[in-house]
């Protein structure tokens, strides 16, 4: 190891706060001579919720601009080269320069989701790289659409077992401190996790979505921003490319003092998909509500990486 890959492993605890979808933080990093590769543990797909692993890379992408902005921070001069292999997206290399970015480890820090009730923002404000990508619409222009994609999701017995493998919903779960949704995230008071628990023990779909709803289109509040981020779906490398740009839109909000809500049910349902392509003209690659959290966004649970030359095997979740 050189004494730039060196420096940048002691960082992981900031470059692992990138966001993922269901938190999964599918990548793998492993430390070469003069260079840090980035993959992916297939373990940690999502088969039955992202079978075109549409979330999987732009969760890859948004992880390595956040690899980028956390090395520039720290005075690393660090390159991307995206290069998809088996199970490897992308490398960092050593540049001549800083990469260029107005953000932050601070920023990194700082970003989070929040499920809960979110404050109008008044204007939503104009964040760099966003332009002509992301298109605002009204909650109430998307409500019966969201209860729409909340019964296909939860119909789906598959995607169910696949969400519920990633639940934590209880403070006792092993990996709670790990990865994967906890109810504190998601926005569930004591007696709701408790109720959603015994719900998924006892297979019954039916009262998920009111259950699920702080983390669904339930909670949309009439005429509250609702941001849709388009753009180009064809292929892995346009993907990671999309999810650079996504989380440079959520870390420019979040600059902003704001804070998302990603709802995707709204674009992995293919009747809502469809009608939002429809309205747009465009395809939509991510759909987030937008506003001031009420509170500080809780903090999402990380996993430590494996040391160096460890092989993912079929272990999570
Ligand atoms: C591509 C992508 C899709 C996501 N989709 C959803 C979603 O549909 N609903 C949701 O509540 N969160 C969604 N999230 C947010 C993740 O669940 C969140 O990033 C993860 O739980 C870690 O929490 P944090 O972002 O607060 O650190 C998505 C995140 C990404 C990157």
């Amino acid at each position: 190891m050189t004494a730039w890959t060196e420096r940048f492993r002691e960082l992981e605890p900031d470059w692992t706060r990138a966001p993922s979808a269901h938190n999964t933080q599918p990548w793998t990093v492993d430390y070469a001579a003069d260079e840090v590769v980035l993959g992916w543990d297939r373990a940690r797909e999502l088969p039955a919720g992202d079978p075109d692993r549409r979330d999987l890379f732009l969760s890859l992408g948004a992880f390595l601009e956040t690899c980028l902005i956390v090395a520039a921070d720290a005075g690393l001069r660090v390159r991307p080269e995206v290069e998809l292999r088996e199970r490897q997206f992308a490398r960092l290399l050593a540049a001549a320069e800083v990469y260029p970015t107005p953000y932050t480890r601070a920023t990194v820090r700082a970003r989070g989701c929040v499920r809960g009730a979110l404050r109008h923002p008044g204007a939503v404000p104009g964040v760099p790289g966003a332009e002509g990508r992301l298109v605002e619409l009204s909650s109430t222009q998307l409500r019966g659409q969201a209860a729409t994609a909340d019964r296909w999701l939860f119909s789906s017995g598959p995607v169910v077992r696949e969400l519920r493998a990633w639940l934590r919903l209880t403070p006792r779960h092993p990996r709670y401190d790990q990865d994967g949704l906890t109810d504190r995230c998601l926005g569930l008071s004591r007696l709701e996790a408790v109720g959603l628990r015994a719900v998924l023990a006892l297979r019954l779909n039916r009262p998920l979505a009111p259950l699920l709803a702080a983390s669904g289109g339930a909670v949309l509040e009439p005429e509250h921003p609702v941001l849709v981020f388009t753009g180009e779906a064809a292929g892995p490398e346009a993907l990671i490319g999309a999810g650079r740009e996504l989380v440079r839109i959520w870390y420019g909000l979040t600059q902003e003092g704001l804070a998302v809500h990603p709802c995707s049910q709204l674009i992995d349902c293919p009747r809502t998909a469809a009608a939002l392509r429809d309205r747009l003209g465009a395809t939509p690659l991510a759909v987030f509500r937008v506003g001031r959290p009420a509170a500080p966004a809780p903090r999402s649970a990380r996993r430590q990486l494996r040391p160096a030359g460890y092989r993912p095997g079929r272990t999570a979740p």
